[in-house]
C-alpha cells in the first residue's frame, strides 16, 4: 500500500496515510496502537509492556529500593505460610494452587517450599501464555522438588480454571487460585470486578483465591516506587515505544519522550504517562498512519490503582465472593488477601 506524504505536514492529531485495511487481521498490539494514539488525550495499554526486554526490566524493578511492593508481599507469605497452609487444606481436603501469570515464581517457591516440607497434599499448577516460561519453570521446580505434583497449563487464565474445575470422575481437589503482586491494581475498576466475577463463575463453594492489593499509604511512598533514582520505571515505560518500532515499523524517536508519573491520594491511583518532548510526527508503517505529537502532550501508559480495606471488601462482595482473610506486612503497605466462593 503506497505510503502519502502529507506535503504541508500539518497533521492535527493523527491522520491515516491510506486505506487502511481496518482493525479485522490486526495483531492486539496494532489495534491497540491505531485506537489508543487517534484518541484525545491519547492512551497506550500497560498490558503490551511485557514484550521479553519488559519483562526483564520488571523483573529488575522488583528489586528496586523503592519498589516496597514486591518485598512487602514476600514478607506477608513467609510470615504467614502456615496461616494459609491451615485455610488451603481445610477438613483435610487436598487442594490444587492455581496461579495466574506466575513469572519467575519466586513467591509461590516460598509457599511450595513450605507445603512441601509440611507433607501438605497438594498439586501445583501455574497457568501461563508463554510455552517458554512454563517450561522453565517447571524444569525449575522438578530440579528442587523431583516429586512434587505439577500440572502446568498452557493458554488462558479463565480456559485454564474451567478445565481445571470441571474435572469429570473423581471428586476435585480444592482450587485455590493464586493472582499474586499486584496486578489487579492495573486493571480498570470495573474490570476488575469482571475479572473476579469470571473466576468466581468457575469456581464451587470452598475454592479460594489469594490475591495481592496494594494499599493506600504516605502518597510520598507511592510516588517513589514509580519515579525511581535508576530510571528503571522510565526505561519501562519508554520500552513500549521501542516495541511498537519493532513490531509495527514505527520511527518514535524514543530520546524525545519522558516518564512522567504522578499519583493522586484522592483517587488512589498512580498514573504513567509519556511526554513529547517536542512537536514531531511519527509514522507508523505497518497502520500507515502517521502521529503528530504537540509539544508536552501525553500519552496515558498505565494506572496502578492503590486501594483500601473497604474497596476491596466491595470488589468481594461484587464479584460474588466473601472476603474471610487479611495479610498484611508490618508497615500495612500490601495485603493478601483471601476470597471464598
Ligand atoms: C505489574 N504491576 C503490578 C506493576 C505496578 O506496580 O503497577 C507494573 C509497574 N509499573 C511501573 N512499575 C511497575
Amino acid at each position: 500500500m503506497a505510503i502519502h506524504r502529507n506535503p504541508t505536514d500539518s497533521i492535527l492529531n493523527a491522520e491515516l496515510i491510506s486505506d487502511n485495511t481496518g482493525p479485522d487481521g490486526l495483531s492486539d498490539l496494532a489495534r491497540e496502537v491505531l485506537e489508543g494514539l487517534t484518541k484525545t488525550p491519547k492512551r497506550l495499554s500497560s498490558r503490551f509492556f511485557y514484550d521479553a526486554e519488559g519483562s526483564r526490566l520488571f523483573a529488575e524493578i522488583m528489586h528496586l529500593p523503592e519498589y516496597y511492593l514486591t518485598r512487602s508481599e514476600y514478607e506477608i507469605l513467609e510470615t504467614s505460610k502456615q496461616e494459609l497452609l491451615r485455610r488451603f487444606s481445610a477438613d483435610g481436603r487436598p487442594f490444587e494452587l492455581v496461579e495466574l501469570g506466575a513469572g519467575d515464581g519466586l513467591k509461590t517457591k516460598l509457599l511450595l517450599g513450605h507445603f512441601w516440607d509440611e507433607k501438605a497434599d497438594f498439586t501445583y499448577a501455574p497457568v501461563d501464555i508463554s510455552d517458554s516460561a512454563l517450561e522453565n519453570l517447571t524444569a525449575d521446580l522438578r530440579k528442587k522438588w523431583p516429586h512434587m505434583k505439577l500440572e502446568p497449563q498452557h493458554g488462558e487464565y479463565f480456559e485454564a480454571i474451567e478445565r481445571l474445575a470441571n474435572r469429570s470422575g473423581v471428586e476435585r481437589p480444592r482450587l485455590v487460585v493464586l493472582f499474586l503482586g499486584s496486578n489487579i491494581g492495573n486493571f480498570a475498576p470495573d474490570e476488575a470486578v469482571g475479572f473476579f466475577r469470571q473466576i468466581n463463575e468457575s469456581l464451587q463453594p470452598g475454592d479460594l483465591v489469594l490475591t495481592g492489593f496494594d494499599l493506600q499509604k504516605h502518597p510520598a511512598v507511592i510516588h517513589a516506587a514509580y519515579n525511581d533514582r535508576q530510571g528503571l520505571t522510565k526505561a519501562f515505560n519508554l520500552n513500549l515505544l521501542r516495541r511498537i518500532n519493532r513490531e509495527l515499523d514505527a520511527d518514535f524517536d524514543v530520546s524525545a519522550f519522558d516518564h512522567y508519573e504522578t499519583y493522586s491520594p484522592e483517587t488512589g491511583e498512580a498514573r504513567s504517562y509519556l511526554v513529547s518532548q517536542k512537536v514531531q510526527t511519527v509514522t507508523i508503517r505497518d497502520l500507515n498512519l502517521r502521529v503528530a505529537f504537540q509539544y508536552g502532550e501525553i500519552i496515558h501508559t498505565e494506572i496502578s490503582r492503590k486501594f483500601t480495606r473497604s474497596d476491596v471488601e466491595q470488589l468481594a462482595e461484587q464479584s460474588g465472593f466473601q472476603l474471610t482473610g487479611w495479610l498484611t506486612d508490618c508497615k500495612h503497605y500490601f495485603a493478601d488477601v483471601i476470597f471464598q466462593k
